[in-house]
């Protein structure tokens, strides 16, 4: 880490941008990251006025240029609707500085494969806000994946659900605009699937898709797709914007040659079951995980202290906590974040097949 503090200029004040300075904040006040917010920038002055208080930033823009040609910032953070992102990543890659751009990076393939071209050719860093990738039950999973002999993965299923985002928890109307969000249920939402289902059982080759507008809105409000993956197995992911006011669930499936794991990961009560060939069953807890996602992070649990932890692992937006350790620690020290701009595409990738699948009625293969 260098000594002087690195200044960090964020984009967007509205719902993940307070969700990523409140993590931010406890991160600087735990010591665990030598950087400072320097400046935020929001289009709508009451939410700049508003974080500015809250965050104790004294400087502010309503304009993006501004903030990403601060002098005084280093780092940006991009937290504006979907549609907005491209001009901003491409701004900050100009201005030479790093990038943490929130998910879905953009509309489509070519338009995320561009936005990685403009951050290498510029030579900047640049993170995504595929927050899961930091999830402590899934980093758990991967370790036993690691740790014992699951055999092949066969099938996988994941069940997402949430309350249509345009006037509950996620208030946002331009989730329900097609040109700003790029769709609905699935990249808006279901993207952050499609990554763990990559992450686990690799590149997905074929899709097959059926996308629902049940609500009579704009954007889909049903995705079902079914994925072989390049070593044969199958997923199944089935993503849903409903109206009822119920909270967000999601639920995750392996069937593996010689054993099964199932993960609640958001629902009220977080755990993971999982069972090996001739053994019993057994239910780990979301307390039991923590220390998995410390040792990904490279700390050490007993040399931190209760609040710190907290901060750190605990549900909810801390997951955001540990992300923005994760880019910022590689950042400052000069190695690549991860997730990164290609993890994004590879999600884009799917996203872009399962949509042409559903409107040709066909199987998309070689993604
Ligand atoms: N990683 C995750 O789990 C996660 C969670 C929520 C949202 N997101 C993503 O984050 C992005 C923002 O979502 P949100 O829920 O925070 O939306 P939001 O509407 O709550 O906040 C967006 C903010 O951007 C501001 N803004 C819009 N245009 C701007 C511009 N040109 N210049 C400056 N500010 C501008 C708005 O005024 C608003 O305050 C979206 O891409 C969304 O998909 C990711």
């Amino acid at each position: 880490m260098t000594k002087e503090r690195i200044g960090l200029g964020l984009i967007g004040t509205g719902n993940v941008g307070r969700i990523h300075l409140t993590g931010i904040s406890s991160l600087i006040e735990a010591g665990l990251v030598n950087v400072q917010i320097s400046a935020l920038c929001d289009s709508d002055p009451k939410s700049l006025k508003e974080a500015a208080e809250l965050f104790g930033v004294e400087t502010v823009y309503e304009d993006y240029e501004g903030l990403i040609n601060d002098e005084g910032v280093n780092i940006v953070y991009v937290c504006t609707p979907t549609s907005k992102h491209g001009d901003m990543v491409k701004a900050t890659a100009k201005a030479g500085k790093h990038v943490f751009c929130e998910k879905p990076l953009a509309h489509s393939t070519p338009q995320a494969r561009e936005l990685l071209m403009v951050t290498k050719d510029a030579g900047v860093m640049a993170g995504v806000g595929l927050v899961l990738r930091l999830d402590q039950l899934l980093l758990y999973a991967k370790n036993l994946l690691a740790k014992h002999d699951f055999g092949k993965p066969i099938l996988a299923h994941i069940r997402d659900d949430q309350r249509f985002p345009v006037d509950y928890i996620y208030y946002s109307k331009w989730r329900g605009d097609r040109s700003i969000a790029g769709g609905g249920t699935l990249i808006e939402h279901s993207i952050h699937d499609i990554d763990i289902l990559q992450w686990f059982l690799g590149d997905v080759e074929s899709v097959y898709a059926k996308i629902g507008f049940f609500a009579g809105r704009e954007v889909e409000d049903q995705a079902s797709l079914i994925m072989t993956h390049k070593d044969g197995a199958v997923s199944t992911l089935d993503s849903i914007w409903h109206w009822v006011e119920r909270p967000n669930e999601r639920r995750i499936e392996f069937f593996f040659e010689k054993g099964y794991m199932g993960i609640a990961l958001e629902s009220e009560k977080r755990f993971l079951d999982y069972q090996l060939q001739g053994q019993s069953p057994v239910r780990v807890s979301e307390i039991e995980t923590r220390s998995t996602l410390l040792n990904h992070l490279g700390l050490v649990e007993k040399k931190l202290s209760p609040d710190v932890v907290e901060v750190l692992t605990e549900v909810g937006s801390e997951r955001y906590a540990a992300l923005s350790y994760s880019f910022l620690k590689a950042i400052l020290s000069g190695n690549a974040p991860s997730p990164d701009f290609m993890d994004a595409i590879a999600a884009h990738k799917v996203v872009d097949a399962a949509y042409r699948s559903s409107s040709e009625s066909r199987c998309v293969e070689q993604l």
